[in-house]
């Protein structure tokens, strides 16, 4: 079973699996769990019991539950997730599921019910509460494949429906799973980021990462040069059937602890195609692998201009007036504070390069100037987030807003400014009326 969740299965071969798997369910579906597996595969073999999602012959619920596809506990695919993921389901007493066995899990929280943050919790990605008050404000996955919207805990966009500006989903369906894997924690088509999957919309996002310390390569998607592959790894790695938690060239996880408040010594560190990825639904607003001012790509840049934001650009770009030294501008204000970071701000996340470790998950940054580095890159995560933020657009600040925060205003992260901050939001990078921080009084 081990083996067969990373390498790749030819059809015939899978279905076979697939006969055998179904044939042990029926007889131990309560004894597939294996307490303290070393992996945490926990969507599968070492953690949550194949039952907790699907339901072999449905007699044991007094007849409650209908027959879904896939044997699943639900007809909607958000809404087995959000069984689990959504704020008051994340245990296994709490789980909107019929047969959960307690396991003793929790799962990391993916919507709130108040759009409040919770304490002692992460959520990198952010909140679907806001996409489901406010669908301009973040992704609405809310369509099983085969038709139209039928996710109860998560509302459709009324606008876009399941289209992506910029692009379109080819592959059916839009939901949790156009961009997450189920079982498998990472493997052949799992990348070791948050589970997100390797191939996204029909397209390689990330293929042979066997060179970065990440993990095994998808042979599907080895040829695949044209999207830059996701290299940070928040999994571990397989080495042989052993595992260590760590990335396969002995460097430390870089995923957040999704069960400790993020800030700048439990960050996310992003490595490689972030930009990429979700470039795979909305290709138009991406310039591609290498992203320059110097030429044209016809999405971000034309004619010797740029016509879209750039999205992988590096920090240091020859010719550009923006990069690394605005991003860590020094403000001058009335308050005899520079409020701007010297180092990393995890705040406006930049892509690291491939073999740079300064930038690290537990260790704080900010103030430590050699861990801002001109050959990071800005993503699109840089200024949106993965799933919904309180802003239009899923930005991470509010963007119709002022470039400037007052000494003792409270940020988009819910920190309090040490002094008057014109590098705030858009003039993190733009100091567009210089660097000091003068305010008129009118
Ligand atoms: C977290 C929920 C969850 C758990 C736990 C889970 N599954 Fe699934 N499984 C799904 C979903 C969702 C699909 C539907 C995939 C789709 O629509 O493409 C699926 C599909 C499948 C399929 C058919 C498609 C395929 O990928 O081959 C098989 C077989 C399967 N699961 C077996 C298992 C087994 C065996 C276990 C336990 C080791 C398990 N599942 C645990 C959610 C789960
Ligand atoms: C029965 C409960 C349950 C269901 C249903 C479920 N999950 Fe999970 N999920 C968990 C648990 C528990 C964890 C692991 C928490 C931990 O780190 O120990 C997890 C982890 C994850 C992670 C990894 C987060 C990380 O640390 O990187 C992702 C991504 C994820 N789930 C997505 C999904 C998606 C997509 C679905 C629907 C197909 C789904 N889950 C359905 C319980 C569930
Ligand atoms: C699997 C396809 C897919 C991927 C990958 C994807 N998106 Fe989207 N995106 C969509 C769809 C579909 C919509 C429109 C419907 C909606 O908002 O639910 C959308 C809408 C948006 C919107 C507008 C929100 C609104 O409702 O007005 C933004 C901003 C956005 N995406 C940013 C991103 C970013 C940033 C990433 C990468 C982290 C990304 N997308 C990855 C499919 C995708
Ligand atoms: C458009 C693609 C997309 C969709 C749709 C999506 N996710 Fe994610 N998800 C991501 C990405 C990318 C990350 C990593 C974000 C980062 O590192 O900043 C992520 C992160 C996560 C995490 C880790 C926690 C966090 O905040 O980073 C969990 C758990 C998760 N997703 C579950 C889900 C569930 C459940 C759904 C459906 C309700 C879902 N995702 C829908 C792309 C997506
Ligand atoms: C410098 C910040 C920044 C970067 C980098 C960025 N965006 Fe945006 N994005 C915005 C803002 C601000 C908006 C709001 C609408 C506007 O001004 O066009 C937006 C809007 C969007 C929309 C909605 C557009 C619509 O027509 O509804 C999508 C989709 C989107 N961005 C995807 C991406 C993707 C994909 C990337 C990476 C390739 C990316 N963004 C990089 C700031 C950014
Ligand atoms: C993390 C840093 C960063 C942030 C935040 C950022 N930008 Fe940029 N921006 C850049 C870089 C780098 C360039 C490329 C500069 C160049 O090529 O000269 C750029 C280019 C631009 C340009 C084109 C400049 C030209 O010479 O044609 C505009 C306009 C722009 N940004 C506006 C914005 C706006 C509006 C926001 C907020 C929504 C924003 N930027 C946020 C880094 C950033």
């Amino acid at each position: 079973m081990y083996f067969t969740s990373h390498i790749k299965r030819s059809k015939p071969v899978k279905m076979i699996f697939m006969i055998f798997i179904l044939g042990v369910l029926a007889l131990t579906v309560s004894d597939i769990s294996f307490a303290g597996g070393a992996t945490g595969l926990y969507h599968s073999y070492d953690n949550l019991p194949c039952g907790d999602c699907h339901s072999l012959h449905v007699s044991g619920n007094g007849g409650t539950e209908a027959n879904y596809g896939h044997l699943l506990h639900k007809k909607d695919i958000t809404d087995l997730c959000l069984s689990c993921h959504m704020k008051g389901n994340e245990t296994p007493a709490t789980a909107d599921l019929p047969t959960v066995k307690d396991a003793g899990w929790v799962a990391p929280v993916v919507m709130t019910l108040d759009g409040v943050d919770p304490s002692g919790i992460a959520m990198p990605a952010g909140d679907f509460y806001w996409a489901n008050t406010d669908p301009e404000k973040g992704h609405n996955p809310a369509y099983t494949k085969g038709g139209s919207a039928t996710s109860r805990s998560m509302k459709a966009d009324s606008v876009l429906g399941a289209n992506p500006p910029g692009g379109s989903i080819t592959e059916g369906g839009w939901s949790c799973i156009s961009c997450h894997g189920i079982h498998d924690r990472f493997g052949s088509e799992i990348s070791a980021w948050r589970q997100v999957l390797r191939k996204i919309n029909g397209i390689c996002v990330t293929g042979d990462v066997s060179g970065y310390g990440v993990e095994t390569a998808n042979s599907d998607c080895i040829q695949n040069q044209n999207y830059e592959p996701v290299k940070s790894n928040s999994r571990g790695d397989i080495q042989g059937i052993g595992y260590i938690n760590a990335r396969k060239d002995g460097n430390t996880l870089e995923g957040a602890d999704l069960f400790a408040d993020e800030s700048d010594v439990n960050k996310n560190v992003y490595r490689g195609g972030f930009s990429s990825f979700c470039s795979a639904c909305h290709g138009d607003f991406h310039g591609g692998n290498a992203e320059t001012r110097n030429s044209s790509n016809n999405n971000t840049r034309a004619e010797d201009s740029w016509i879209r934001h750039p999205a992988n650009i590096k920090m240091n770009e020859t010719g550009s007036n923006y990069g690394i030294s605005t991003y860590t501008a020094v403000v001058i204000n009335k308050q005899g504070t520079n409020p701007n970071p010297a180092g990393y701000d995890w705040k406006y996340p930049l892509v690291q390069p491939d073999n740079s470790f300064m930038v690290k998950t537990r260790v704080s940054s900010a103030g430590d100037s050699s861990t801002a580095i001109g050959d990071s890159r800005i993503m699109c995560l840089t200024c949106h987030k993965a799933h919904a933020t309180k802003y239009d657009n899923m930005t991470r600040w509010n963007t119709d807003s002022h470039s400037f925060i007052a000494n003792g205003q409270t940020d988009f992260e819910g920190q309090v400014s040490n002094g008057d901050n014109l590098a705030y939001g858009c003039g993190k990078c733009h100091q567009k009326g210089g660097t000091k921080a003068y305010v008129k009084a009118f």
